[in-house]
């Protein structure tokens, strides 16, 4: 562990306080990590964020990131992170990013001033459609918090709220008997029955999707 320096006056350790722990929250974020891609720090978003083109007080929203999309943090000042999301989208169709080539887990919505940003990566073709899916990354900033190292973290919020509140009528379902795509259809008419929030509903749509007959071994997981 690092330690600080020392500092003349309290606003002085005030902000070396604030600096160390920041510091002690990268240093925790790489070691801790699932993975480091690119040199940057990798973070998940906790719940759905604004993502915009630059960062201050007059920043416009360009988009949003979606609950549990994975981040590249790339700079961090007071306040605010410039990071980099990555994502899959059709062809015609790139204001949505999916974590997966032909799989409906949304990591992103981007507005069209936000699209024209979108840096080309590879292309695949889906061999059980034969649609094209084409990699691309965003960057762009976001504001403290809502975020975390811990991937885990919102796998237990998704869990706990999956377990309680998709049980009232009847037996907990299992995840994996379903691909993720078929989670999306199944969460149209379910989630709104647990008389949840929005966000909390996605929240389970995506643990369920990233759990998935087809995702369970593609995706990074870890289970609760
Ligand atoms: C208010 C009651 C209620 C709640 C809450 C509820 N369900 Fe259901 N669910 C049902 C009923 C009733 C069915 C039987 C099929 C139907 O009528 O749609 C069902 C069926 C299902 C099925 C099987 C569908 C199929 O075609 O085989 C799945 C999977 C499922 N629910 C998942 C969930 C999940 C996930 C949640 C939480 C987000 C949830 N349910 C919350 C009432 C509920």
């Amino acid at each position: 562990m690092r330690k600080s320096g020392t500092s003349s006056t309290r606003k002085n350790d005030r902000l070396a306080m604030i600096f160390q722990n920041l510091a002690l929250a990268l240093l925790f974020a790489a070691f801790a990590g699932p993975a480091i891609a690119d040199g940057g720090d990798v973070a998940y978003a906790t719940k759905t964020i604004a993502i915009y083109t630059d960062s201050g007080k007059q920043a416009k929203a360009v988009g949003k990131v979606l609950v549990a999309a994975k981040l590249t943090i790339m700079e961090t000042i007071p306040g605010w992170s410039r990071v980099e999301i990555r994502g899959w989208h059709q062809e015609g169709a790139e204001r949505v990013l999916y974590a997966l080539p032909g799989k409906r887990i949304m990591s992103a919505v981007l507005s069209s001033p936000a699209v024209e940003r979108l840096r080309p990566l590879d292309v695949v073709t889906d061999p059980d459609t034969q649609i094209i899916w084409k990699g691309a990354a965003f960057e762009g900033w976001i504001m403290d918090g809502n975020i975390t190292s811990e991937l885990g973290d919102i796998w237990r919020a998704a869990w706990d709220l999956f377990a309680t509140r998709c049980t009232v009528c009847h037996q907990r379902r299992i995840p994996h008997k379903y691909t993720a795509n078929q989670w999306v259809s199944l969460l149209k008419v379910m989630g709104p029955r647990t008389g949840l929030p929005k966000d909390d509903q996605r929240l389970i749509l995506t643990y369920l999707q990233n759990h998935a007959k087809d995702t369970i071994k593609s995706v990074p997981v870890e289970k609760p």
